[in-house]
């Protein structure tokens, strides 16, 4: 199995592009069921939760094609309401298909996704709100099957913010008759992206970035292009990874204010931080100052950042408390950092990290995508020699990381 070796000590300095945003495009890619036509998505990442994400299209009769960094997605084609277990299992973004599919075919029947490394993850709130606007719905055998001959806008509350659930009912309650008001709603910038292709496409979605989306229903969509947003994540960890070996690391192509939250934190931890119009620089220096976070839904801290922010303060001068609120069990890489020399105390929801002078050089194991990053930063940062095994993960949402850190003068390679 692939993994990745890192020779850690070199300051990481220079430029890199981010590229667009895993979150984003996946959303995005479901919202092509709406309409039977040719969707043209530009700035579209090169990662494996994309190659999932299409062949679950291709598997409801698809057809796609892709040119660069763009796909180009047929579905006048599809035929088919299932979205196979096999699929599925593998990339839990694919329920997205649920809402799309029951409100194009009348029907759907897609693998219930189950649990995953990070927590429990429950559907419960896609399918509430489904329900609401008059869809039938039967658990059984593994596999939720949605049908409905019409579908009504309704007024639903989220108890709490749930990003593909949001993303799930705003595409549903498009081709619903009347309106649809979700309340509670997420207001991450990827729902926000979602909302503005859906208009391109002809739909009335208003309010995307607040917390109350407002969704007239209409007859049908048509397909159009699309560009997507710059990736805050992979951007967030290039900023960790400047700061983590004490280099200048400036990201380009990004939305600033999309970063707004880490942005502060690093600042706390007093990292220099620079921003511009598409483009923030960050300044690292030998041992960050400890800090607290808490992360929160949009535009609070990202729990996506939250691992790699956890690599950051191994090294602080002092020691920091990192609650997570969003995930029951998204500490997974404190145990592997903790192999590296890190100091790390979990308690329940909270993380109490003892910074230590020096990280040391281990062979280490991805559990997640983001735990996966925080890893490679911390091998960055570490003295000796890194391996990251399972990197299968990394690549699910990280577009070829290693060849992007080596241009900043990291010494990373991927071992086949
Ligand atoms: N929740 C429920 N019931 C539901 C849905 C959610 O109880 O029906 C709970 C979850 O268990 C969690 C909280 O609500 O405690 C928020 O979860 P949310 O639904 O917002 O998460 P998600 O939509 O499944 C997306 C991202 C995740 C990201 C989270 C939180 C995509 C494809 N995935 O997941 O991204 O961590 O929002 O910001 O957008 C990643 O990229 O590594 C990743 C895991």
């Amino acid at each position: 199995m692939d993994h990745i070796e890192i020779e850690g000590g070199v300051p990481l300095r220079g430029r890199v592009r981010v590229s667009g945003a895993k979150n984003a495009v996946l959303p995005i890619l479901a919202s092509t069921l709406l309409t039977a036509g040719e969707t043209r998505l530009c700035n579209v990442p090169c990662v494996r939760d994309v190659t999932t994400f299409s062949q679950v299209l291709q598997a409801l009769g698809a057809e796609i094609h892709a040119e660069q960094d763009a796909l180009l997605i047929d579905t006048s084609p599809v035929d088919r309401y299932e979205a196979p277990y096999d699929l599925v299992k593998t990339m839990r973004a694919s329920f997205l298909v649920l809402g799309p599919l029951l409100a194009r075919m009348g029907h759907a029947k897609v693998s219930l996704p189950g649990g995953c490394a990070i927590g429990a993850r429950p559907v419960n709130l896609h399918l509430d709100g489904l329900q609401a606007l008059g869809a039938h719905i039967e658990l059984a055998h593994g596999y939720v099957h949605a049908w409905a001959d019409r579908l009504t806008g309704s007024t639903i509350t989220f108890p709490s913010p749930t990003v593909t659930g949001t993303e799930n009912l705003m595409m549903t309650a498009t081709l619903a008759e009347g309106m649809t008001i979700l309340d509670n709603a997420a207001r991450e910038p990827e729902v926000v992206n979602l909302a503005e292709v859906l208009n391109r496409m002809g739909a009335r979605v208003t309010g995307a970035g607040s917390s109350r989306l407002t969704i007239q229903g209409v007859r049908r969509l048509q397909a159009a292009t699309h560009a997507i947003i710059p990736d805050r994540i992979e951007g967030g960890t290039f900023l960790v990874a400047g700061a983590i070996t004490g280099g200048e690391v400036t990201i380009d192509g990004c939305v600033p204010t999309h970063l707004s939250a880490l942005l502060h934190s690093l600042q706390a931890a007093g990292v220099s931080v620079e921003v511009g119009d598409d483009w923030v620089r960050v300044k690292g220096m030998a041992r960050s100052s400890p800090i607290d976070v808490t992360t929160a839904p949009y535009p609070g801290f990202p729990n996506d950042m939250q691992a790699q922010v956890m690599a950051l303060l191994t090294r602080a001068n002092g020691q920091s408390v990192i609650s997570e609120t969003v995930f029951e069990n998204r500490f997974m890489h404190a145990a592997e950092l903790c192999r590296m020399g890190a100091e790390i105390r979990l308690c329940g929801a909270q993380a109490i990290v003892t910074g230590v002078p020096t990280l040391y050089g281990a062979p280490v194991m991805a559990t997640d995508l983001r735990a996966s990053a925080s890893l490679i930063l911390a091998g960055l940062a570490a003295k000796g020699v890194t391996t990251v095994s399972r990197v299968y993960h990394l690549d699910r949402g990280y577009d070829r990381i290693e060849v992007k850190l080596a241009g900043l003068g990291a010494k990373i390679r991927r071992v086949l």
